[in-house]
């Protein structure tokens, strides 16, 4: 379909040919609007970004170069091509047609999977919105808005399906979006990990490492949906995705290796004093995002997961590639458990096990970039490892939810975790040291003290190029 690029709103969804939705959505998008000037990234009205901006879905629309007045950023609404014929892939409904329309009998669960997803989207906006003020280089800041207009592309892309397919409540819902915020006490987001502050850099590049890698998985899941226009717009959504980890990754990477360059330097572990973070801080920033994102992915065994599938709503990551029936109603696997102070493992039926099966995969991607780092490091003869915490260290939600543990998962007393905490957690005086650091950095091309500079620009562009105007 061609794209009327004069639309208030770009879309591949034939949005025109659809009035009423296009009043819809033309309603609230000043709401939106409205929403981003408030609680978007701040101050920026003047600004001119260097952004990509996606007008189509094939491989040269999707991807459009060139300064932008960042409020006059176009959200669009794009969905992948459509598969000819594509079938459920699982659950109940296997080989049957995908559905185009909202089946009457999943409308709730279907609803409130949609809401869950397009919730974190502008949270994750609204928990970034200080961090311009505060940039290490202009290609950093850069990357921060691309990420940030992205989320708010998503929250589109989800808006559309609730208006597009939910009625009267899908607007309501949609209204919701824009009404809770995150870390508001009477009025949260609703899952718990976008409700934290990302007020530091090194917050961000681990938020970018980690949750928008549980929002990879959940996409994938949720991109596995027999409901079609849920498929598509997830199926484009990952392609977005793939950036903000990479931010991510590459922006933990320049910090290791500046710390290292640090080190050996100055032959020491503690490249505070020399303006560096040093690799036990990196690590207590690991042990925290990533053990709050094992939460994201709710309880090992979880009825509602189960349901999901069984509906053909939400699949497994690469739910094709699986060797098995796609039912998985006579089908076990092992799940850990917590008994008499001990951790090990129990029979459950996979059905109930997709959210800890999700959870894996997630774990073991995790772990790939973690390889990496650790690579870096190495490089440099450094004898430390960085490491993922255990699945049992700091969880909120599932099995561990009530023991202590440490991060190699040895269960603790309550005093003993009281004791050790701040040797695995970030303390106070960790975050006031990482927020010291955080000081502009605007100049083209120049670097904050605690990051190397990246292997290339945007783009092909020069590192050293003008990614943001400021007026
Ligand atoms: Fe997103
Ligand atoms: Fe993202």
């Amino acid at each position: 379909m061609k794209i009327n690029y004069n639309d208030l709103i770009p879309n591949n969804v034939g949005l025109s040919d659809d009035r009423r939705l296009l009043r819809a959505l033309e309603r609230w998008q000043p709401a939106y609007l409205n929403w981003w000037n408030e609680l978007g990234p701040i101050d920026t009205e003047t600004f001119q970004v260097y952004l990509r901006t996606a007008i189509s879905v094939e491989s040269n629309g999707w991807a459009n170069y060139g300064h932008v007045h960042m409020p006059d950023y176009r959200w669009g609404i794009f969905l992948s091509p459509p598969e000819p014929n594509r079938k459920i892939g699982f659950g109940y409904h296997k080989g049957e047609e995908a559905w185009s329309e909202v089946p009457g009998e999943y409308r709730t669960e279907l609803r409130r999977l949609i809401v869950t997803q397009g919730d974190t989207e502008p949270a994750s906006v609204e928990q970034q919105r200080h961090l311009g003020k505060t940039c290490p280089s202009l290609y950093d800041l850069r990357n921060l808005f691309q990420v940030n207009v992205e989320e708010g592309r998503h929250l589109w892309a989800m808006v559309y399906l609730l208006h597009a397919h939910f009625g009267r409540d899908g607007r309501e819902e949609a209204d919701e979006m824009l009404d809770r915020h995150a870390g508001d006490p009477d009025k949260p987001r609703i899952l718990e990990a976008f409700n934290e502050t990302t007020d530091d850099w090194l917050s961000f590049f681990m938020f970018t490492y980690f949750q928008d890698r549980d929002g990879k998985f959940q996409l994938a899941a949720l991109s596995e949906s027999g409901f079609d226009p849920l498929s598509r717009t997830c199926r484009f959504m990952l392609t977005e995705e793939a950036h903000h980890m990479f931010v991510g990754e590459t922006g933990i990477m320049r910090i290791i290796q500046r710390t290292c360059e640090l080190m050996q330097k100055h032959d020491s572990d503690d490249v505070r004093p020399f303006g560096g973070i040093d690799l036990l801080t990196i690590q207590k920033w690991i042990n925290f995002h990533y053990s709050i994102c094992l939460d994201l992915f709710g309880s090992e065994k979880s009825t509602n997961a189960a349901n999901y599938y069984s509906m053909g709503l939400k699949g497994r990551y690469q739910e094709a590639k699986i060797n098995d029936d796609h039912i998985l109603t006579n089908s076990q696997t092992l799940v850990p458990k917590v008994e008499d102070n001990k951790i090990s493992t129990e029979e459950s039926a996979l059905l109930t096990a997709i959210n800890y099966k999700l959870r894996e995969d997630y774990a073991k991607d995790s772990q790939r970039g973690i390889s990496r780092f650790n690579k870096i490091i190495r490089n440099y003869a450094i004898n430390t490892e960085l490491k993922l915490p255990d699945a049992a260290f700091n969880r909120n939600i599932g099995v561990f939810k009530d023991i202590n543990c440490s991060p190699d998962g040895t269960i603790l007393s309550q005093s003993e975790w009281q004791e050790h905490r701040h040797e695995w957690l970030p303390s106070e005086d960790d975050y006031a040291f990482v927020r010291s650091l955080m000081v502009p950095v605007i100049e083209p091309g120049k670097m904050a003290s605690w990051i190397a500079p990246p292997k290339r620009g945007i783009h092909g562009l020069d590192i050293d190029y003008e990614y943001v105007m400021f007026h």
